[in-house]
């Protein structure tokens, strides 16, 4: 698939290093699934929905802070929807989301809303600062909001949140973070693995299927075209929470 070009309509600060960019084309896409974003001249990279029609990034390195400098009017390329988003099931769902992880469960939160699911959220960021989309996800439901520093809500990690919940009440579960934040909460929760739909990331090259670069062992799954959205009990048989591969094959730590 070859890309298109867009134009980004709006750009809008949601916490420090977080900015959600509205793009001038609504790709149909269905939450869970991704974009390739391409920045002319410096990187192609898989970007979440957060909307029909933006995606909300963090910046991390060279590509999002060569966007972070494009404003309105600039031109990327985009190739996209891609891969398998989240599937919405039964008629109470729980989402746990971890920072800009949280992004794509905002968009999911607000599809189950309008096919009249009841949705609860569980939230968790480094501190105070970093909270974003707090009035999307109040606005589908209850919300439970965690700080690593106990700047606001409940102190602690996202899996300090759980001891709030039942999650025997949820028909499904949707979680989308950082890689350690989703392992400690599926690794606590294996008897709802089957219920726990994880959308998850690895070094994305083709995202076509076809490089390898995304694969998880031991089955191969290809994270970019049979992902990224994943349910948790398949995680716990793999690779995930232990190791990643990086851009050059080579297996590293999971990080965040
Ligand atoms: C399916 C999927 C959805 C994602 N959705 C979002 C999102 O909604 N918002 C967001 O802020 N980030 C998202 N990311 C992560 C985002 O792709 C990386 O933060 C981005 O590629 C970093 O690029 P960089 O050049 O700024 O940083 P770099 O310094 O190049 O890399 C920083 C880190 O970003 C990751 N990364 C870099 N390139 C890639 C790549 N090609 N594929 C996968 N990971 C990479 C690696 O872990 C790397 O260590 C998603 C990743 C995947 C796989
Ligand atoms: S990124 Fe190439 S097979 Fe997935």
């Amino acid at each position: 698939m070859r890309p298109v070009s867009s134009i980004i309509e709006e750009v809008r600060s949601e916490a420090r290093l977080i900015r959600t960019f509205r793009l001038d084309r609504d790709l149909d896409p269905k939450p869970g699934q991704y974009l390739m974003l391409w920045i002319r001249g410096v990187d192609e990279i898989p970007m979440s929905f957060s909307g029909p029609d933006s995606i909300t990034v963090q910046s991390v390195g060279q590509a999002t802070e060569a966007l972070f400098k494009m404003g309105a009017g600039s031109s990327v390329g985009l190739r996209g929807p891609l891969g398998n988003g989240f599937t919405l099931k039964g008629e109470r769902i729980l989402l746990i989301g971890g920072g800009v992880g949280s992004a794509p469960l905002a968009f999911l939160g607000e599809k189950a809303r309008s096919k009249g699911l009841t949705v609860t959220s569980l939230l968790g960021f480094r501190s105070k600062e970093d909270i974003i989309f707090q009035e999307r996800f109040e606005a589908l439901g209850q919300v439970l909001i965690t700080t690593d520093d106990g700047s606001y809500g409940i102190a602690g990690r996202a899996s300090a949140g759980l001891k709030e919940l039942s999650l025997f009440d949820f028909d499904q579960i949707y979680i989308c973070g950082p890689e350690m934040m989703m392992w400690d909460v599926i690794s606590r929760t294996r008897e709802h693995g089957a219920k726990t739909q994880a959308c998850i990331n690895r070094y994305f090259k083709c995202a076509a299927g076809i490089c390898g670069s995304c694969c998880l062992d031991p089955d191969g799954t290809r994270v970019c075209l049979e992902g990224p959205v994943i349910t948790a009990d398949r995680l716990l048989e793999s690779e995930f929470g232990r190791y990643r591969r990086g851009p050059t094959g080579e297996k590293g730590p999971c990080r965040g």
